[in-house]
């Protein structure tokens, strides 16, 4: 077992890589009972592995990151009587986390919380940092606190039941860590591609480790994103405008019953979305002349390998228009990471006129 530390504005928060849900006791607090959020999926696989307590269930994806789901979740710990003196413990992904971080710093304006990150994302990010809020609208986590959970438990055999398609969006946002400041991680990753897919134990333990060790360092470094932080939202200015794009996909494709307008299935997730966003990224980069063609290939040769989508099947103004709803938006620039190396990001403010013309000249 690793353990990391984040030493937040409202408290310390302590990270265990290669710790078991089944220990889970000797991390909350004694003699309180723990309120449980978890989503449907989890409690049907982990249910009997839950310490007591009572369990609140929210359903699945990103269309239930909701101020509705906040608010349910919050009249249901008003019926259960919680007060101040409550542990909620949150077991799940990033979804489970970011609501349940959420919901546990608002109720009674905060109480105790912790985590169990249960998929391979919210283990090497999502449940990391203490960014916790809700989507509203069309704008992603437009609505959150910045709020260190007292500990994550990041539990490397829970990931044995992940669908294969959440193990590639994990690997997404590794990818992500090394490409931003870690090339030795990057190597690894080449070289260790199939085992990671596989989910072989210690090469995933590594890459769960070593990504909490970077993130865990840039959040002391920044907690409230003013500066290094930046670096970790690599790819996710595009990626955050391709993951809008998909939802409204797969909302047309249920409401029409078809698989999809091309017949082609959906595929969704944050970390497909992000792989996106790291190739326009890449190339964006080597536009600006910081990287050169044989990186980009690196990159994208990378992601392919670990089955994340390299190519936007979307028209650069259908992306133009998602990406300028975005929170990041500062008026008429934003904040957009580049990398000036591989291994190496550099944040520079942009206006949205050179990013739209970047996405009009290789996206049309
Ligand atoms: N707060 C942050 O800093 C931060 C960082 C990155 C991403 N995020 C957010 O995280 C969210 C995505 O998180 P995610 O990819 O974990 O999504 P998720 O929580 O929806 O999990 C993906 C799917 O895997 C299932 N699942 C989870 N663990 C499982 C397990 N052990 N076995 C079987 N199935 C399991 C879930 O039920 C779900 O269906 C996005 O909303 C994104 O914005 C937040
Ligand atoms: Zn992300």
């Amino acid at each position: 077992m690793e353990r990391f530390q984040v030493n937040g504005q409202q408290g310390l928060s302590s990270i265990h890589v290669g710790e078991s849900l089944s220990n889970i006791g000797s991390y909350l607090p004694r003699g309180v009972t723990p309120i449980i959020i978890t989503d449907e999926n989890i409690k049907n696989l982990y249910g009997n592995k839950f310490p007591q307590g009572p369990v609140l269930t929210i359903g699945t994806g990103e269309k239930i990151k909701t101020l509705a789901t906040v608010e349910n979740l919050l009249r249901e710990l008003i019926r259960l009587s919680c007060d101040r003196s409550s542990f909620i413990l949150g077991i799940g992904g990033g979804i489970v986390t970011d609501i349940v971080g959420f919901v546990a710093s608002i109720f009674l304006r905060g109480v105790r919380f912790g985590f169990v990150s249960t998929s391979l994302l919210s283990q090497v990010d999502a449940s990391v940092g203490g960014k916790n809020g809700v989507n509203l609208d069309s704008f992603k986590n437009m609505v959150g606190v910045f709020n260190q959970p007292e500990f994550v438990i990041c539990d490397i055999d829970l990931l044995t039941t992940l669908p294969k398609a959440e193990i590639s969006n994990g690997l997404a946002e590794i990818v992500k860590h090394g490409l931003i400041c870690d090339t030795d991680m990057l190597d690894f990753i080449e070289k260790n591609r199939q085992k990671a897919l596989d989910l072989d134990h210690d090469t995933i333990f590594r890459l769960v480790a070593d990504s909490v060790a970077i993130k865990s360092r840039v959040v002391q470094q920044d907690e409230k994103e003013s500066g290094e932080r930046r670096k970790l939202n690599f790819g996710h200015t595009i990626g955050h405008a391709v993951e809008k794009l998909n939802q409204v996909k797969l909302n047309q494709v249920k409401l029409n019953q078809e698989k999809s307008n091309q017949g082609k299935p959906v595929l969704t997730g944050h970390g497909r979305a992000v792989s996106l966003g790291m190739v326009a990224a890449a190339m964006f980069s080597q536009k600006k002349g910081m990287i050169s063609q044989e990186d980009v290939t690196r990159i994208t040769t990378l992601l392919k390998g670990l089955n994340l989508p390299v190519e936007l099947d979307y028209k650069a103004d259908q992306i133009i228009e998602a990406a300028s709803r975005d929170k990041k938006k500062q008026g008429s620039s934003l904040y957009y990471v580049f990398l000036e190396a591989v291994g190496k990001a550099r944040v520079e403010k942009i206006g949205f006129d050179e990013m739209n013309d970047f996405i009009r000249s290789v996206f049309e």
